[in-house]
C-alpha cells in the first residue's frame, strides 16, 4: 500500500511519499523537501525523525512492546543466553548449535588483550572512571589489531572484528575495576562461558578463585539481553553517525561509550542506585524527594524515571523488577533500596505529576539493584550497560555499511548576527 501526504506551504503544496514499517509504523519522506521548497525540518532532540530504515529492534512505546529481530523481549529474556542474543542482533536469525558453537569459540579465542596493552593500564590514575578507560582503551586495543580499521561489514573480517570487540570489552571491563581498587589482573579463561569469565576477571583472587554460580551468571546474563539493543538511542545514533563517515568499528563504538555515559542515558543506572542511597541516609520520607523533582524552581529529577519513546512502561523495568525479587530470595539477601525503590514507584503512579508526564520507572530503575545483588561496584554500572549494548552497536554499525548510508550531516536555522566588517583590535 502506498500513501501520498500533502505539504502546504504558503501557497505551494508539495507531495511527500509515506513508508510504514513491518509493524505498521509510518514516516514521511522529506528528503527532497529543501530542494523542493526552501525549508528544513527543524526537531531538536529528534523526538520525529527517523534517521534509518532498520531490521534490528522494534520498539512500540505506547504499548510497552520491545523486540530483537522480531522476538518478545520477555521470551529472550526467559530462555535465551547473551552469548546467543548477540548472534541474533548481530547476524538476524537465532544461531543453530553450529553456528552458536563456532561463535562461543570465536569469543573464547579473542578474550585476552595483547601484551603490550596491559601497561597502558597503569598509565591512568586509581580514580579515572571505568567508562573513561573503556573508551580510550577500545580505541588503544584497534593499534594491536590494525586490519579492524578496514573491515566494512562482508566476511570473515566483519566476523573476526565483531567476536575480538565483544570478548575483549569484558576483559578491559574487568582490568579497569582491578586497576582502580589495586588488584592483579586475572587472565581470563578461555574454559569458562561469557558472563562466568568476566566475573572470574572481576572477582577471582590469588588467595581464592571465583566459584562459578549459576544463579549469578544468569542474573548478568538476563541484565546483559535487556541492554542488547535499543533502535536509535543516543549511543546508538552516536555510533551510526561516527560510522556513518566510514570510521572503523572500535572508533564508531568507543562514541557509543562515550555517549552513553551521561546520567541521561547509561549512567543513570548508578545515578539511581546513588538517589536511593541518598533518599536512605537522609532520614527524609520519600515524598520529600517526589516534591523535589516536581519543583520546577530547581532541576532534580528522579533518575530511572521516563524515556523519550516508551510512554506507558518500559518492559524491560517490569522483568527487572520481577528478577531482583527472585535473585535477592535466591541469594539469601535483602536490599532496604529495593523497599525505597518500591515506595517511590508506586506513589509516582498515583501523582499526576508523573501520571500526566508519562513517567515510568525505566531499565536503569531496577538495574543497578540487580547489579548491587551480584557485587558489581557502583562506578562499573555503565561500564556494564556498555558490555550489554556491544551486539546492538555492533549490528548498527552493520547494517549501515551494507544499506551504504550516506554521511550524517544535519542541517540548522541560523540565529547570529548578520554580516558585518571585522574591527580592528585598536578600534574596539
Ligand atoms: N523526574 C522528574 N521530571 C521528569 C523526569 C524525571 N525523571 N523526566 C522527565 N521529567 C519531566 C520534565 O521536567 C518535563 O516536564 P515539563 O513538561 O513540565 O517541562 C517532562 O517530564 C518531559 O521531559 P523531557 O526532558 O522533555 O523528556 P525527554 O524525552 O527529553 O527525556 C529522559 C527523557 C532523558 C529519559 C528524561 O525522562 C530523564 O531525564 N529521566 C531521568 C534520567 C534517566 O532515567 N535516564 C535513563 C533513560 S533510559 C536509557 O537511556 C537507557
Amino acid at each position: 500500500m502506498s500513501e501520498k501526504a500533502t505539504l502546504t506551504i504558503g501557497d505551494a503544496s508539495y507531495n511527500l511519499g509515506v513508508s510504514i514499517g513491518s509493524e505498521g509504523e509510518k514516516c514521511l519522506d522529506i528528503g527532497l523537501l529543501r530542494e523542493q521548497s526552501g525549508c528544513i525540518a527543524m526537531d531538536p532532540g529528534f523526538g520525529n525523525t527517523g534517521s534509518c530504515f532498520s531490521s534490528i529492534t522494534f520498539v512500540d512505546g505506547e504499548k510497552g512492546i520491545l523486540h530483537y529481530r522480531g522476538y518478545p523481549i520477555e521470551e529472550l529474556a526467559e530462555q535465551a543466553s547473551f552469548v546467543e542474543i548477540c548472534s541474533l542482533l548481530i547476524y538476524g536469525e537465532l544461531p543453530d548449535e553450529k553456528t552458536l558453537t563456532k561463535f562461543r569459540n570465536a569469543l573464547a579465542e579473542h578474550t585476552a588483550l595483547h601484551g603490550n596493552l596491559t601497561h597502558h593500564f597503569s598509565g591512568f590514575p586509581e580514580s579515572a572512571p571505568p567508562m573513561a578507560i573503556l573508551s580510550a582503551m577500545l580505541n588503544l586495543v584497534s593499534c594491536f589489531h590494525p586490519d579492524v580499521l578496514e573491515v566494512y561489514s562482508e566476511g570473515h573480517g566483519f566476523d573476526r572484528t565483531a567476536a575480538l570487540l565483544l570478548s575483549k570489552v569484558r576483559t578491559i571491563a574487568a582490568w579497569s575495576y582491578r586497576m582502580s581498587v589495586g588488584k592483579p589482573f586475572n587472565h581470563p579463561n578461555p574454559n569458562l562461558d561469557y558472563c562466568a569469565n568476566f566475573l572470574h576477571m572481576m572477582f577471582s583472587e590469588p588467595y581464592r578463585e571465583y566459584i562459578p554460580n549459576p544463579v549469578v551468571e544468569r542474573a548478568l546474563s538476563l541484565f546483559l539481553i535487556l541492554h542488547a539493543d535499543h533502535e536509535q538511542n543516543c549511543s546508538t545514533s552516536t555510533v551510526r553517525t561516527v560510522a556513518s563517515s566510514r570510521a572503523n568499528l572500535f572508533s564508531s563504538i568507543a562514541s557509543g561509550v562515550c555517549a552513553l555515559w551521561g546520567p541521561l542515558h547509561g549512567g543513570a543506572n548508578s545515578a539511581v542506585v546513588q538517589m536511593l542511597e541518598d533518599i536512605r541516609s537522609s532520614g527524609r520520607p520519600v515524598d520529600y524527594y517526589l516534591d523535589k523533582a516536581k519543583d520546577k524552581s530547581h532541576d532534580y529529577r528522579l533518575m530511572g524515571f521516563g524515556h523519550r519513546v516508551y510512554k506507558n512502561f518500559d518492559p524491560r523495568s517490569l522483568i527487572l523488577k520481577e528478577k531482583v525479587y527472585d535473585l535477592l530470595a535466591e541469594l539469601n539477601k535483602s536490599d532496604p533500596l529495593l523497599d525505597i525503590a518500591l515506595e517511590l514507584e508506586e506513589k509516582t503512579l498515583k501523582d499526576d505529576f508523573f501520571i500526566s508526564r508519562k513517567l515510568y520507572p525505566n531499565v536503569d530503575f531496577y538495574s543497578g539493584i540487580l547489579l548491587r545483588a551480584i557485587g558489581i561496584p557502583l562506578d562499573m554500572y555503565p561500564v556494564m550497560f556498555a558490555i550489554g549494548r556491544m551486539p546492538g552497536w555492533i549490528a548498527n554499525w552493520r547494517e549501515l555499511h551494507d544499506q551504504n548510508l550516506r554521511i550524517t550531516r544535519p542541517r540548522q536555522i541560523y540565529t547570529g548576527a548578520q554580516k558585518r566588517s571585522y574591527i580592528p583590535l585598536s578600534e574596539r
